[in-house]
């Protein structure tokens, strides 16, 4: 049984106090929710605040980016122990936005993935293929070159310690949504792939569908063998509309 994880990603949105004012609105809303997993990703700043007002709620603050090194001359960056010390448990790595505007890659998510790992930080690891990659039959050559590069080196022991997050480029922040089929399809492929790579315990993997994921497509997604919770960004951002994603049952 993979207990799901909804996930909502701020990006670049919220100070420290209208985060603070999104926890209080949204834990009323969820509370007595159990059998989800619930993270919350605000920017670094706000981290502590949220982590703060959710402690013994169940619920679980991730950060959007974290440094490979545990402390150093890399100005600018923020590493898995400080953030773990903000209060974060998880941590989202290798997004897309990561990839296209900061030149994150297979192998500087790798270092990320394993550095997490090693400080007891769940890593969310995001793939996903381009719309160009779809149009021309690439997607799934563009998601193994993806899962192999940023598990690299992961021992098998860890496997089931990382979330994977399914996210196609052309899906996110477009209001286009892939199917439940679609994801399904690449979700299933990725399954594969991890049992190449762990074994049966690829069975434990939660994998989870980002890209335009709103209340009102979160069921049907859901209803899919291999998708098992969503990485949501717009749909996050109002305490409502992320509550709803969460109770999608
Ligand atoms: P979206 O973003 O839900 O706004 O499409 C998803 C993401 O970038 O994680």
């Amino acid at each position: 049984m993979r207990v799901p994880v909804i996930a909502g990603n701020w990006k670049m949105y919220k100070t420290a106090g209208e985060a603070a004012a999104f926890a209080k609105a949204f834990l009323p809303l969820v509370a007595g929710v159990r059998e989800v997993e619930i993270v919350l990703a605000p920017p670094f700043p706000s981290i502590a605040a949220v982590a703060d007002l959710v402690r013994r709620s169940g619920v679980f603050v991730a950060s959007q980016n974290v440094h490979f090194a545990d402390e150093g001359a890399y100005t600018g960056e923020v590493s898995p122990r400080m953030v773990k010390d903000a209060g974060a448990s998880h941590c989202i790595i290798g997004h897309s936005e990561r990839r296209q505007y900061f030149a994150e890659t297979d192998d500087s998510a790798n270092r990320k993935v394993r550095a997490a790992l090693a400080a007891g930080l769940t890593p969310i690891f995001c793939l996903g293929e381009t719309l160009a990659e779809r149009k021309a039959g690439k997607t799934f050559d563009v998601v193994e070159r993806q899962i192999r590069g940023g598990l690299k080196d992961i021992p098998g022991p860890d496997g089931p310690k990382v979330v994977v997050a399914y996210e196609p480029v052309w899906a996110i922040g477009t209001g286009v949504t892939a199917t439940p089929e679609q994801a399904q399809e690449v979700h299933a492929f990725l399954r594969g792939l991890l049992k190449e790579r762990f074994g049966s315990a690829a069975a434990a993997v939660r994998i989870l569908y980002g890209g335009s994921v709103k209340p009102d497509n979160i069921a049907t997604l859901m209803a899919k063998e291999d998708i098992d919770g969503a990485l949501v960004g717009g749909a996050s951002l109002a305490a409502d509309s992320f509550a709803r994603i969460v109770k999608f049952k």
